[in-house]
């Protein structure tokens, strides 16, 4: 029995001395491996003839269950030194910050923005949107919404027009989305209610024109549809879209070929710095252009005009956009500058609905639909440098612009832009008389003082505005298109 006895004590000596799991399986192996010691015993206890296999048995089986305990109890405590040694030597720095989330990194540029929000507004109405191609014929750009062959109404659309097909017959780029009417009326049967937004083009660039813009057209036939339900329509829609309780609205006469009678619709509104109010002030916003479908229209789609009647809208998106969210500069939308989109994006999670909030910035779970990465690093309100020598810099910077158009002197305002980020009002005071600057100069002026200021590590934005010396400020002709096509 000593045999078993100094056995026993070697193994569990070994168990104890073993520092890692590879040497504690070393000495399982040694003792209850194959050819293991124990191993051997316990094969041994089956030769013995019964009477010693009596003796040895509950020895020998005793001494199993002892060295297992032994092996599982030295491998709990190999396995809770380990963790604490980790514990140990491992920290986190819960104060590194968070890492963002891909999906937060992008921005929804404001086209977007404004189309999803205007899609849910009359997406609530019971509206469908309605699509249609960007290349067009004639005769549904034109023709069959009952403009006259020759008629000047066609020249004034500026179209692009592509090289002509063999039988004579043009394509080209839709002037309007006024087409997708038609394309919608011969395909569906009334009652009909759909918004149509989408791309369209003219020939026009300037700083609130572009070769392309957007539309939304809006298109609702039935029995009984009359002007009445229009304005309800045009009204609940922009007190939604500009978030006010209120909109004052007014409708001219107008002339459009494909309505009758055709009416133009003004918003009232106040301007308050650079900021434009809806519902209140004095001044009128052409916004949009809209009728009654002309019959001829509703005949040329297969509708009778004595059983169905319908009107119809068409708005600028991209004039919505610039209204809503103050971006002066239309071309800007297309110039594909990251850091414009940073700051006038959208963050891509903020889907706008009814019911969550259009535009956002309005809670803390949403965090501010605007509140993008870099406006977060812009919060704080410290001046990198002082207003004096940040006027200084914006002086120098825009002289090469803007010196040849009459530029007198340059002021430079702290303030925040509508989506509450701090940012830099820059003011440009002209000569009177002096020539209104416009096109690339302004944008490219505007893009160098952004540039220059953050040079120097100002990063908050500049906006460029515009006055004469003698205070009179410049007629903006940023407001004046009512369709997003060019004013003439
Ligand atoms: N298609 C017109 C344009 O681009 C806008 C317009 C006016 C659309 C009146 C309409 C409408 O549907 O009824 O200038």
């Amino acid at each position: 029995m000593t045999d078993t006895t100094q056995l026993e004590q070697q193994i569990l000596a070994d168990v104890a001395a073993a520092g890692d799991d590879a040497a504690l399986e070393t000495v399982r192996v040694a003792a209850l491996g194959k050819s293991g010691s124990l191993t051997a015993l316990l094969k041994m206890l089956g030769t013995l003839p019964p009477e010693e296999r009596k003796t040895q048995g509950p020895l020998i089986n005793g001494l199993k269950d002892r060295v297992s305990a032994a092996l599982a109890s030295r491998r709990d405590a190999l396995k809770d030194a380990a963790l604490e040694a980790r514990l140990n030597t491992e920290s986190v720095d819960v104060t590194l910050p968070v890492r963002e989330a891909p999906a937060e990194i992008g921005r929804v540029h404001p086209i977007t923005q404004v189309t999803d929000e205007l899609t849910a507004i009359f997406a609530d109405m019971g509206f469908a949107v309605a699509e249609g191609p960007d290349v067009e014929t004639n005769d549904y750009n034109f023709t069959k919404l009952n403009f006259p062959e020759d008629h000047p109404a066609r020249d004034m659309h500026d179209t692009f027009f592509f090289n002509p097909k063999p039988d004579g017959t043009r394509l080209l780029l839709r002037t309007h989305t006024s087409p997708v009417q038609v394309r919608t009326m011969l395909s569906q049967k009334p009652p009909i209610r759909v918004i149509i937004p989408g791309r369209t083009y003219r020939r026009d660039s300037d700083q609130t024109h572009t070769p392309m813009f957007h539309q939304v057209e809006g298109l609702v036939i039935d029995k009984g549809s009359h002007l009445g339900h229009l304005k309800w329509i045009l009204e609940e829609f922009f007190k939604a879209f500009f978030e006010v309780d209120r909109v004052g609205m007014r409708f001219r006469p107008s002339f459009f070929p494909f309505t009758e009678p055709s009416l133009e619709v003004d918003l009232q509104y106040r301007r308050d710095k650079d900021e434009v109010r809806f519902g209140e002030g004095d001044q009128w916003m052409e916004i949009l252009g809209c009728g009654m479908v002309h019959p001829n229209v509703l005949k040329n789609c297969g509708l009778d005009p004595d059983e169905y009647q319908g009107f119809a809208w068409g708005m600028g998106i991209d004039r919505l956009a610039m209204l809503k969210y103050g971006m002066p500069d239309l071309r800007a939308f297309f110039e594909a500058d990251v850091r414009w989109l940073s700051h006038y994006g959208f963050r891509p999670l903020d889907v706008p609905t009814l019911a969550g909030g259009l535009s956002g910035g309005d809670g803390l779970a949403r965090g501010g639909k605007n509140s993008s990465p870099n406006l977060a690093t812009l919060a704080s309100e410290e001046m990198t440098m002082d207003n004096k020598q940040i006027a200084e810099l914006a002086d120098k910077t825009l002289k090469p612009f803007l010196s040849p158009l009459g530029l007198d002197r340059v002021e430079v305002e702290p303030g925040r832009d509508h989506d509450d980020a701090p940012s830099l009002f820059v003011t440009a005071y002209y000569r009177p008389g002096s020539k209104v600057p416009e096109g690339d100069v302004l944008l490219k002026a505007l893009g160098a003082l952004h540039k220059a200021f953050l040079d120097v590590g100002e990063e908050r934005f500049p906006y460029l505005d515009h006055r004469f010396a003698g205070e009179e400020e410049f007629e903006e002709g940023a407001f004046d298109g009512d369709t997003g096509a060019p004013s003439r």
